[in-house]
């Protein structure tokens, strides 16, 4: 495959996990998933993980997951690559891992004491990624194998961060975020 394929197929792969973060910052308030809890005087998540986000993110990348499932045909028809498929484990799994991941990060973040909103370079652009390979590879491990081959795995490693770097750049020039990062 071609550095065109590679890189298409990277983007098409990842969009059930790249939607659920920026759902999440749209329609987050509400209940704080840690409820106000704290360890060493500080909170466990921090107000910016509440139920709402998390819950309507996940349901976003399903969505847009299940709407690329029935694409698959014509949009690889149309872009000229034989885009990978999503069998229903990872169409659930993706997003969910989106969620999760960014909510372990900001576990590290209250861990190593920033606060909310403060900026955690690589693990903001990362942790998503790394949290939705991996339920993926939990609920679908035939699907990675076949999907993220070496060198789609570095097209997302590079392509991800400079679109998360750019999205979240525009949500806060938009006031739909209060930090550009
Ligand atoms: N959000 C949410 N639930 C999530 C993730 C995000 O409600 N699971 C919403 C919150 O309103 C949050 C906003 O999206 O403030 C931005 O997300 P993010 O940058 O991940 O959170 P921060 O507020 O920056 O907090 P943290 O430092 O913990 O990342
Ligand atoms: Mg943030």
């Amino acid at each position: 495959m071609g550095l065109y394929g590679v890189v298409v197929t990277a983007l098409w792969a990842m969009l059930p996990a790249y939607v659920p973060n920026n759902a999440a910052v749209l329609t987050g308030g509400g209940r704080p998933i840690d409820g106000g809890r704290t360890l060493s005087g500080r909170r466990l998540l921090g107000d910016g993980k509440t139920w709402r986000g998390t819950a309507v993110g996940w349901a976003a990348g399903v969505a847009l997951a299940l709407v690329l499932r029935q694409l698959h045909a014509p949009a690889s028809n149309a872009l000229g690559v034989a885009l990978p498929d999503f069998p229903l484990a990872a169409a659930l799994a993706l997003p969910l891992g989106a969620m999760l991941g960014d909510i372990g990060a900001s576990f590290l973040k209250r861990r190593t004491g920033r606060e909310r909103g403060a900026p955690f370079p690589g693990v903001d652009q990362l942790d998503f990624v790394i949290g939705a390979l991996a339920a993926a590879t939990v609920a679908a491990p035939e699907w990675v194998l076949a999907t993220f081959t070496v060198p789609v795995v570095v097209a997302v490693a590079v392509i991800t961060p400079l679109l998360h770097v750019s999205t979240n750049a525009s949500a806060y020039l938009l006031g739909l975020k209060e930090e550009p990062y």
